[in-house]
């Protein structure tokens, strides 16, 4: 089975092939804009890029319904595990093998906080390397040197960048990580979920294919093949 990529909405994505899926930052029942067509059984992990209640998400109920096991940096994993969920503990720098893919954990430039203020460790940009194929989420983040090295270093196929502005990077800053990271495909996401970083993705996308890129602006509820 190909690597399917699936966009719920803001930061939330579900990458699957056919070992099952992980997914992403899953703001879902509290995003009215969300649309999931997947196929709950799939999911085989979660991964959270940091603590913010639009990227926690459902994360804790859907580990203590289904058993599914949380990844995240050491405090936000250890926040997860005290309410009950499953966990693998991680930082950056680290890389775990979960049940359909491995995932590497990369700095991003941003703070992480659960509901109430409670630190919640280092946020993340993650590296999902499923069937040959390398996909980067960028978590929340400013533009940052880091990228250049993830390009460098990484060389990612795909990578998925807010472009929202206020929280994380603008258009224009995206567009440099666009670049900076060397993928061949960009998807944009963390804007127009609230008033606060709304975008104009039409520029967003013609400003990447001036860089000789692909870029897939993905409706919420869409999938695509890799
Ligand atoms: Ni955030
Ligand atoms: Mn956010």
């Amino acid at each position: 089975m190909p690597v399917i990529l699936h966009y719920i909405g803001h930061s939330c994505f579900f990458i699957e092939n056919e070992q099952g899926g992980i997914l992403i930052d899953p703001f879902i029942s509290q995003n009215p804009q969300a649309i999931s067509h997947i196929n709950p059984s799939h999911i085989k992990d979660i991964i959270l890029t940091h603590g913010h209640s639009d990227h926690l998400g459902d994360a804790i109920p859907l580990s203590i319904k289904t058993g599914v096991k949380i990844t995240a940096t050491f405090e936000l994993a250890n926040y997860c595990s005290n309410q009950g969920a499953q966990v693998n503990t991680m930082n950056l720098g680290g890389k775990i093998e979960l049940t359909s893919a491995s995932a590497k954990f990369l700095p991003a430039f941003h703070s992480s906080s659960a509901t109430g203020g409670k630190y919640t460790g280092m946020p993340a940009a993650v590296l999902v390397d499923i069937g040959g194929y390398k996909i980067y989420h960028a978590g929340d983040t400013c533009l940052n040197a880091e990228m250049k090295v993830a390009g460098e270093v990484y060389k990612p196929d795909v990578a998925l960048l807010p472009i929202g502005s206020t929280f994380t990077m603008d258009i224009d800053d995206a567009v440099i990580a666009a670049k900076w990271l060397e993928a061949k495909i960009i998807v944009p996401m963390h804007y127009n979920t609230f008033p606060a970083i709304s975008a104009d993705v039409t520029d967003f996308k013609k400003k990447i294919e001036n860089l000789g890129k692909r870029c897939l602006v993905m409706n919420p509820g869409e999938s695509i093949q890799i």
